[in-house]
């Protein structure tokens, strides 16, 4: 199993805090917030991780991170020259997927579980990781996952208007490497990206082919993208420290 953290992007919801600097270098609490997902993966069992950063500050990340020793992790870069969408990670990575399996994780998420069980019982296909939100509003903000009484998916969308469900998917997911075939061939959406929730996306392609398992976990996940959670997610952290 492979490991990317995707951590391009323009994060313009930030500004002025990302006029300067990657979103992912800002502190959340007592680490940048780029060492949460790293973590992550390696509490995950995975070693091997693909770094994809937008030009801008790319120098800075390598000075932080270096060759992923401190972490017990190997770590290669990449640069992603436009946010064209989350689904670009697995054009950019082919090479580096090869013919295994991959778990991607969005740079601005941040989690408290231990997908350690879940990855390493991957067989095949795709997995997301969903999680129960309280208020429609906050759902709308995320991919849609619905889902029937044995968690079998029935739909995902990006951000709808009229949410089908209250689960919605996180920024982690793993997919076996016909996913680096799949995101080539994937027509932008209607918000010009190529997506991994949207539709077209990678997951839905995956659920077309009856080859996509949802888990739901109930403990701490936010995405810390905005002013209010990523404050939520220094927070959290602060007490848990
Ligand atoms: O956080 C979970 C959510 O992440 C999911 O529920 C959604 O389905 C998924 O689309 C995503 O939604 P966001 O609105 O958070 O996506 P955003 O465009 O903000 O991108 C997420 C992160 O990925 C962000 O830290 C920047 C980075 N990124 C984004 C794009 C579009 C890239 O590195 N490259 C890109 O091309």
């Amino acid at each position: 199993m492979k490991g990317i953290v995707l951590a391009g992007g323009r994060a313009t919801r930030l500004r002025p805090l990302t006029w300067v600097i990657s979103k992912q270098l800002l502190p959340v609490y007592n680490k940048p917030m780029i060492y949460y997902p790293i973590e992550t993966l390696v509490r995950a069992g995975i070693d091997d991780i693909l770094i994809i950063l937008s030009p801008e500050n790319s120098g800075l990340f390598l000075n932080l991170l270096g060759t992923g020793e401190q972490f017990g992790a190997h770590f290669s870069y990449a640069i992603q020259k436009e946010p064209r969408g989350l689904a670009e990670a697995f054009v950019i990575g082919e090479d580096f997927i090869g013919k295994d399996d991959v778990t991607m994780i969005l740079g601005d998420n941040i989690f408290d579980e231990d997908f350690s069980e879940k990855i390493k019982n991957f067989k095949s296909g795709g997995q997301i990781y969903i999680k129960k939100l309280p208020t429609m509003e906050e759902v709308k903000r995320f991919g849609v996952v619905e889902i029937d009484e044995n968690n079998t998916v029935l739909s995902i969308e990006e951000k709808p208007e009229h949410p089908k469900s209250m689960f919605v998917s996180t920024g982690i997911y793993t997919f076996d490497h016909r996913v680096c075939e799949i995101a080539k061939n994937l027509k932008p959406s209607a918000r010009g990206e190529i997506e991994i929730s949207g539709n077209p996306s990678v997951s839905n392609t995956f659920l077309e082919k009856g080859e996509l398992k949802a888990f739901v976990f109930d403990s701490y996940w936010q995405d810390a993208g905005t002013f209010d959670s990523l404050l939520e997610a220094a927070n959290h952290m602060a007490e848990k420290n």
